[in-house]
């Protein structure tokens, strides 16, 4: 099966079954300040599944575009990537568990699906501990479906509970699906061992709670359904192939990188493993500076994750005498694989061949440098070891780079520690992180001093101040509407609970006097405590009404509008403050290019 079908059937399965097929969002979390990607198809969906009304209705299915960064160093075996897709399906407050676990059984096993033989699925359920019981309501719904008792393990939380998706939101008990690919190992082997006789296909997850920032949880009004089914590994399963890279959506791109080295994926482990993060990270790379919202490589936040990914794939593109300058070939057949799906990769091709040639040939011009350095620190160490050695034979070599040379890898030849921390384990030896840790913030502690902790505007938490800081993006973005031309648009944002980030396009820098207008401007309207009101109405509607919009091409129905006086009128799904007043003096800290044409401001609410 190849990737195309596989969410041509999933999407028409709940189509069929009365649910909207909504694009997928930007990788780029609108409202959660805790993580920097969207980590899972539900992540957009949080604000529907604590409660407000959804444009589309209350059954969703789509396939969003997924990062998770968390096992980076993991990138290389069979499995791991650190971009993938997840297909979903969502009840928001409307089917429960009666509905979804036949639906799973159906899709999993009908002829017209996935058609796998019922004897060959196994499902974990939710075994019950002290707060909450074993659901043997999804144990009784899985085995009148047709899965064999033997076949349904009740597990612990820890197998049992998903989300959420960053620090704080919804979450539940969950079910798991596997494709039992051979005899067990032992009498107690369950699905939960990795000797490979189970492989996780997909997940439901029952949210009926909200983690709170104190970490307790909250029961939910409404009882939700979020679905998860990981297209690439999918894929690798439903097709008996033994690693995701082996799906045909790494196909073209691994041609290209033979032709480019001469290397044939599968040759032997090392070659295989630097084919692995070069597909991997390229096309990481590539949905990261093509998203709507895109990124640029930078050292804070997103952009140093997109640093990183980037400068590992060129460290690993070495190890196969990957020409310079290749990225943007390798990326240009991910483009072209995922173009149907996500157009905005094409939209903006130019712009991701720019920019990772850009970042590639800056890491280039110091790597060589770097690696010299890199090495004299190791053999500094081991000379150490040995002189110490002739003196007291007793004397424990020391195989550890210490905090400040790794920061000066990072300062002077652009090494991410991380990515020095993985040289030096190949070679036997660690980086003493709090060490770097130490180095970095005190030569960050000018610029960070006092920051930390703050929340806008003296807001109690970092709900209300970010909540705050997105009404505060509206005022702006129609500040520099009305100070530049109505052409300018917003091209990227970002919230923390410190600052807002808003990218736009604009052919010159701003001049102080510019910069001092706009602040000016939304000063006033929060000085005058302009209420923001709230109305669905039809995207015909919105669009008549002249309400600017990044999402203009995605629901097709009924859309929210945030209206603040005349000032600002925006599509958007909220949330925002009841009034302007709220929002105390907006401050404009950093104006800067972000790319061609695109200027990039940084603001705060004092
Ligand atoms: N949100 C669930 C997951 O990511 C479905 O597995």
């Amino acid at each position: 099966m190849k990737a195309k079908e596989l969410r041509e059937l999933y999407l028409g399965f709940f189509k069929d079954r009365g649910h909207k097929v909504i694009p997928s969002a930007s990788l780029i979390p609108e409202n959660d300040p805790t993580v920097l990607f969207t980590t899972a198809g539900m992540h957009p969906l949080v604000p529907y599944l604590l409660g407000e009304k959804h444009p589309a209705g209350n059954r969703l299915t789509d396939v969003q575009k997924c990062v998770r960064t968390g096992d980076i160093d993991d990138v290389g075996d069979e499995r791991h990537c650190t971009f993938f897709e997840m297909l979903g399906n969502w009840s928001l407050g409307d089917y429960f568990k009666e509905e979804m676990i036949p639906w799973s059984y159906e899709f999993l096993t009908g002829a017209n699906y996935l058609n796998i033989p019922a004897d060959q699925i196994a499902v974990t359920v939710f075994g019950g501990d002290d707060v909450l019981p074993r659901d043997d309501e999804a144990a009784t719904l899985w085995e009148k479906a047709g899965i064999k008792k033997e076949n349904i393990y009740f597990m612990p939380r820890e197998n049992n509970w998903w989300g959420p998706a960053g620090l704080t939101g919804p979450c539940g008990t969950d079910t798991e699906m596997f494709i039992i690919r051979k005899p067990k190992c032992s009498p107690t082997c369950n699905p939960d061992c990795n000797c490979g006789a189970f492989l996780e296909i997909w997940n439901d997850v029952f949210m009926r709670f909200n983690k709170q920032q104190d970490g307790s949880y909250v029961e939910l009004t409404q009882k939700n359904v979020d679905t998860g089914m990981g297209l690439e590994r999918a894929l690798c399963v439903l097709n008996g192939k033994s690693s995701v890279y082996e799906t045909d959506l790494f196909e073209n791109a691994i041609k290209v990188i033979s032709e480019l080295t001469s290397k044939t994926y599968g040759e032997n482990e090392e070659v295989t493993k630097s084919f692995r993060v070069l597909l991997d990270h390229t096309r990481t790379a590539t949905f990261m500076l093509g998203d709507e919202k895109g990124i640029v490589p930078s050292n804070t936040d997103q952009g140093y994750i997109l640093r990183r990914i980037i400068r590992r794939a060129v460290r690993y593109g070495r190890k196969i005498n990957l020409p310079e300058g290749s990225l943007a070939k390798i990326s240009e057949a991910f483009i072209n694989e995922y173009a149907d799906v996500y157009p905005e990769l094409k939209t903006n091709a130019a712009k991701i061949a720019d920019e990772l040639q850009k970042e590639e040939a800056k890491f280039n011009k110091t790597l060589q440098q770097g690696l010299k350095e890199f090495e004299k620190c190791i053999n500094g160490i081991e000379r150490k070891n040995t002189f110490m050695a002739q003196k007291d034979p007793a004397y424990t070599p020391e195989k550890k780079i210490n905090g400040k040379q790794a920061f000066h890898l990072y300062d002077t030849y652009g090494f991410p520690v991380e990515i020095t921390d993985e040289m030096a384990k190949e070679r036997g030896f660690e980086v003493d992180l709090d060490g770097y840790k130490a180095a970095f913030e005190e030569h960050q502690s000018k610029s960070k001093a006092g920051s930390e902790q703050k929340f806008a505007c003296g807001l109690a938490d970092n709900k209300e101040a970010t909540t705050a800081l997105h009404t505060a993006t509206h005022l702006l973005h129609a500040a520099l509407k009305k100070v530049y031309s109505p052409e300018v648009n917003q091209k990227g944002s970002n919230i923390t609970e410190e600052r807002l980030r808003f990218d736009f396009n604009l052919p010159q820098p701003m001049t102080k006097e510019e910069i001092q207008k706009v602040e000016d401007m939304v000063n006033e309207v929060i000085k005058a405590d302009i209420p923001v009101v709230m109305k669905e109405v039809s995207l015909e509607e919105a669009k008549a009404g002249g309400f600017t919009g990044l999402f203009e091409n995605k629901y097709s129905e009924v859309v929210k509008t945030y209206t603040i006086g005349e000032f600002s009128k925006e599509i958007c799904g909220g949330p925002h403050v009841e009034s302007t007043g709220k929002l105390g003096h907006f401050k404009i800290q950093k104006e800067q290019s972000c790319g061609s044409g695109i200027r990039r401001i940084k603001a705060v609410l004092e």
